[in-house]
């Protein structure tokens, strides 16, 4: 293919151009109708996307992740750095391996945090590269913002939280890491919005800040302020009689290509006094030895919020999946109690996670998908923002379903002949549906009932 006409072979250009000259009409329209598939991308060839409009989606899209210090292994933010990467751009947007984006976008909710690129942004790509990616008029010749560039804050936070240095080293595996710090307050606060601030994103692979409550059980015999590597069973440790909420909450997590997503308005998650936050850090060595001194900034309601927000995590903790299984289901739910408002959800699998779905099952009858994962990937936890949040009357369940392959044939399988319980290492197996809801603050916590084993009564297809 020449670089001045893309999509159209020379052959045919020329074939385009002697009809044109010696054909009658009529036989001209029969060929325009049997090279329409050609005259498709002809008619891009006449003016091939200019870089300029190329740019912006490019840094929307891409530059969360690729840029300095991001997680993506090149920078897409200038003409210089993308020119080099053309041909790769082309393939990875066409094999939708990039951007990363897993939610089936004909079923699924609309989600106000989707990267994916639609048809039309793929085919420009597409004719931009195979016109030669040419620079053309520049928009600008440095990187544009790119989308999740830390925002100027509106107000300074009320409270900064430094995780304390942490050594990541230039290879092998860092463990899952716990700090544990008392937040000192000598009342209940409301948290109108909390913000990460990661240092070195490129090590980050996710970060979690939950609430750990009075009297709470979770990790408690991690010591306080500094980084601590709990056992299983220290993880795992809980009361009988403790509801999950008692336990922990997560207040706000940390994955690659993250950029703050507020709650809405008039909202805000609760802090009961003399809480503790457990931050659990996961850092995968990136090549080069670095000191991360990432922060969370948190800013105060200054009075109660008309709805409070809350974490909630539905979980199968009774899965036992059969060595060489290569579709086990797990199952789990969440049943309101009170009307609630639906504002995220994220699926969490591991290793053997292979598709997940969530559906919203209304007090008559009435089923609505929520998400459909068909091709999870354990190494991109993504949580998706509702872009209109539904409203859930009491009584909906939601419905987690999960599928995993145990099977040698999932190349990511750690161990085939093994029979995978629930475990937080990511060779042993969860399924966990989070899901953050909005309820009028006045009600008490316990909007929901969480179901850990029962099975549908259906088992839905695989998706
Ligand atoms: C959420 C983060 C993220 C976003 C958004 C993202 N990427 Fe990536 N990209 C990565 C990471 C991490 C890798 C390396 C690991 C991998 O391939 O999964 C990567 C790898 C790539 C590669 C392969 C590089 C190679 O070594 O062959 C290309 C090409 C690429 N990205 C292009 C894009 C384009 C084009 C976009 C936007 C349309 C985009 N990416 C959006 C994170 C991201």
């Amino acid at each position: 293919m020449s670089a001045d006409t893309p999509g159209v072979a020379p052959g045919i250009r020329k074939m385009i151009y002697t009809a044109s000259k010696i054909m009658q009409p009529a036989l001209l329209e029969i060929c325009a109708l049997l090279l329409s598939v050609a005259c498709l991308s002809a008619a891009a060839a006449e003016a091939p996307p200019a870089y300029r409009t190329i740019q912006p989606l490019l840094a929307e899209r891409c530059g969360g992740c690729h840029k300095p210090g991001e997680i993506g292994p090149m920078p897409l933010t200038s003409y210089a750095e993308v020119r080099p990467w053309a041909k790769a751009i082309k393939e990875a947007v066409l094999m939708h391996t990039m951007p990363p984006w897993f939610a089936d976008q004909k079923v699924s909710e609309r989600f106000r945090n989707d990267r994916s690129l639609s048809p039309e942004e793929i085919h420009k790509i597409v004719a931009w590269v195979d016109a030669g990616a040419p620079a053309g008029e520049l928009v600008s010749a440095t990187p544009l913002p790119v989308s999740n560039d830390a925002p100027e804050p509106s107000r300074k936070p009320d409270l900064v939280i430094k995780v304390p240095r942490m050594h990541v080293p230039a290879s092998g595996t860092v463990e899952y890491t716990f700090l544990v710090t008392n937040l000192h307050f000598g009342e209940d606060k409301w948290i109108q919005e909390a913000e990460w601030r990661i240092d070195h994103r490129e090590v980050v692979h996710h970060m979690n800040a939950y609430v750990r409550p009075p009297g709470s059980s979770y990790v408690a015999t991690a010591p306080y302020d500094v980084p601590y590597v709990a056992s299983k069973s220290e993880r795992t440790a809980r009361r009988a009689d403790e509801s999950e909420n008692d336990r922990r909450e997560l207040l706000i997590g940390y994955e690659p290509g993250y950029r703050p997503e507020p709650w809405g308005k008039d909202r805000a998650k609760l802090i009961h006094k003399g809480s503790d936050m457990v931050f659990e850090m996961h850092y995968t060595a990136n090549g080069k030895e670095v000191v991360d001194s990432s922060e969370l900034w948190l800013y105060f309601a200054d009075r109660p919020p008309k709805e409070r927000v809350l974490s909630l995590q539905p979980s199968d903790r009774d899965l036992a999946i059969p060595p060489g299984d290569p579709n086990y289901h797990s199952f789990t739910a969440a049943r309101f109690t009170s009307p609630v408002t639906l504002i995220s959800v994220q699926p969490h699998m591991h290793l053997r996670g292979k598709a997940y779905q969530m559906e919203a099952v209304y007090p008559d009858g009435r089923r609505e998908l929520l998400i459909r994962v068909p091709r999870y990937d354990f190494r991109w936890q993504t949580t998706y923002f509702l872009s209109s949040p539904l409203q859930l009357p009491k009584g909906t369940v939601i419905e987690c379903s999960a599928w995993y392959d145990n099977s040698p044939n999932n190349p990511n399988n750690p161990d085939p002949e093994k029979t995978i319980h629930w475990g937080d290492q990511s060779w042993d197996e969860m399924n966990v549906g989070f899901i953050e809801v909005a309820f009028d603050a006045s009600n008490p916590a316990e909007v929901a009932v969480l179901s850990s084993n029962s099975l549908p009564a259906v088992v839905p297809p695989h998706p």
